[in-house]
């Protein structure tokens, strides 16, 4: 086990912020992390993943521990369904063209999400029509205090949008190892309504699409609207689509009756806010090295060398100003430091 100290976490947050870590660890095995997590380095924690949902504003005044299990097995097979166990350290995208590659369907829709399957949990990641609920049948976490190893199901983790239980009770105390899915072999329950994919096959012609077919059409439709954090520093969407009562829909559409929306259940309805954004005039928008992405409002961006706090300051000044045009709160779907 290595512990680094002073480490700069810009190849660590996708926005490519220049942010220390006081200690670093990379984990690579179940008992460097329980070595980690007995050893009295610092009294602060912090866990992190692939940092694709993080914008750092300041220096890291703990212990960073990078989880950095890897490994894919087949725990159990039935004539249908492959069951996967994977490492928390393994890269989303990766498994997911791994499993494109073996045939096994489910997370097809959900292709060039950034981040590691260790956090995708955690936000309930999803894109497309399918949400990792879909597939998720449990994950294994330890307790932080007790270094206890438990087992969470699908329903313990009262998964909704963009959000479960590790993001409300559990926050902050357990540190998820692996997740086991469950995905189909051969007879796939495709995902095809969605708009954007509709139109993808319909303009290659593919009229039978393979799990592979798309893949493919999810990431051309990703990479002609969202940065590549490789190339442009981003998080994906910065914000969550706010999530308004029956009551306040009326009277919003009323005002704004061009305003797309979702309705969601018989009270509830969600509002993109990348229209709210674009419609109060930030697409695009630059402020120094911190920007709206001019293609999808949803996404902020680090031209350059943005730090985390102008990237912050922008985001309170969007979400200042779509309150004071539509009434609407929007929040941060990225975790800030
Ligand atoms: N829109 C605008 N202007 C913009 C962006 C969007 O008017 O700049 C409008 C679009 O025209 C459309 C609506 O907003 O009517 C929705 O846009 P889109 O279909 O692009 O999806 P989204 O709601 O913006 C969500 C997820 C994405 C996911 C897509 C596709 C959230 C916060 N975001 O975006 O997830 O890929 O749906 O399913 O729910 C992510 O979480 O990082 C992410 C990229």
């Amino acid at each position: 086990m290595q512990i680094e100290k002073n480490k700069s976490l810009r190849n660590f947050n996708t926005f490519g912020i220049d942010c220390a870590a006081k200690y670093f660890i990379s984990i690579n095995s179940q008992s460097e992390l329980i070595e980690a997590l007995q050893s009295s380095i610092h009294s602060n924690l912090f866990i992190l993943g692939g940092g694709s949902n993080l914008l750092l504003t300041k220096d890291v005044d703990a212990l960073v521990l990078h989880i950095n299990l890897k490994g894919i097995e087949l725990v159990n097979e039935t004539k249908h369904h492959a069951y996967l166990k994977v490492n928390a350290g393994e890269n989303w995208h990766e498994f997911v063209q791994y499993c494109i590659h073996n045939d096994y369907g489910g997370i097809e829709n959900l292709s060039l999400i950034p981040g590691n399957v260790g956090t995708a949990p955690i936000q309930n990641i999803g894109a497309y029509g399918v949400e990792l609920k879909d597939v998720f049948v449990n994950c294994s976490a330890l307790e932080i205090e007790t270094l206890k190893k438990e087992e969470f199901s699908n329903s313990d983790c009262k998964f909704g949008y963009r959000n479960s239980i590790f993001k409300n009770e559990a926050k902050g105390k357990y540190i998820i190892t692996d997740v086991t899915f469950k995905l189909t072999k051969e007879e796939h329950n495709k995902s095809i309504s969605y708009g954007a994919i509709k139109d993808e096959l319909t303009k290659n012609s593919i009229k039978e699409p393979s799990i592979s077919d798309i893949s493919k059409a999810v990431i051309s439709i990703r990479e002609s609207k969202l940065p590549d954090p490789k190339k442009l520093g981003n998080s994906g969407s910065f914000f969550k689509n706010p999530i308004i009562s029956d009551l306040e829909f009326k009277s919003f559409i009323e005002k704004f009756p061009n305003a797309p929306f979702y309705k969601i259940s018989e009270t509830a309805y969600k509002i993109p806010a990348g229209w709210l954004i674009e419609k109060s005039g930030f697409k695009g928008k630059k402020y120094g090295d911190a920007g709206v992405h001019e293609k999808q409002a949803l996404v902020l961006v680090n031209y350059d060398n943005a730090t985390g706090k102008e990237l912050w300051n922008l985001a309170l000044k969007i979400q200042a100003k779509v309150k004071e045009d539509f009434n609407l709160t929007i929040e941060p779907e990225v975790n800030v430091i």
